[in-house]
């Protein structure tokens, strides 16, 4: 993992959604239909739909240079609202890097643990960081179904 992991600004918007978009329609197929990612990514995100997505939440990237490879969000209460990997940079250990670092966060906010809504795509991931499965959950996105998992962790 030669990636650096900052917290994002601004600067960093468009990058996020053109990731986002790309990881979805390409990793994400994996285990859901052509009619579910689209569902779930219709269109690279806008700045203006970053902003309003990530408000409220610290959001970390992973950086190779000036490449963004990857980005995690937690929220003060330690929900992990999104973790994205880049299309190709898949299985080189950044996502582990940056929920790593989202969990420090959390222990340094002296929580009591962290919680997400799992892809089926990263259920091994957060399974392998100590997370299980609470329930398993399927949700509507533009009149498409799509399992998820929520997943928590102890601290
Ligand atoms: C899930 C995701 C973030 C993982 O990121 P990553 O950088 O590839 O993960 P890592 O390299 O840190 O993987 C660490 C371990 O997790 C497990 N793991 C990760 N992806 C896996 C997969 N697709 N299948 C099985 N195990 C997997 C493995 O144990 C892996 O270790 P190994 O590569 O030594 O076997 C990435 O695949 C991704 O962007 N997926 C699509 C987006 C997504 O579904 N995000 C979650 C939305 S809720």
């Amino acid at each position: 993992m030669n990636a650096t992991i900052r917290e994002a600004g601004e600067q960093d918007f468009a990058a996020i959604g053109q990731l986002f978009f790309e990881t979805v329609r390409s990793v994400n197929l994996l285990d859901y239909t052509p009619q579910q990612v689209a569902a779930w990514a219709p269109a690279v995100w806008s700045e203006e739909d970053c902003r309003r997505r990530l408000v409220g939440q610290v959001v970390l990237v992973a950086m190779e240079q000036d490449i963004l490879v990857g980005f995690i969000t937690i929220e003060r209460d330690g929900h992990i609202d999104f973790l994205f990997v880049h299309k190709d940079r898949q299985r080189q250990g950044i996502g582990s890097a940056l929920l790593g670092r989202a969990i420090e966060l959390a222990r340094g906010w002296s929580l009591s643990g962290v919680f997400t809504e799992s892809s089926i795509t990263a259920k091994a991931l957060f399974e392998r960081h100590g997370f299980v499965v609470t329930k398993p959950e399927d949700v509507v996105r533009h009149g498409v179904t799509l399992r998820r998992y929520r997943m928590a962790k102890k601290f």
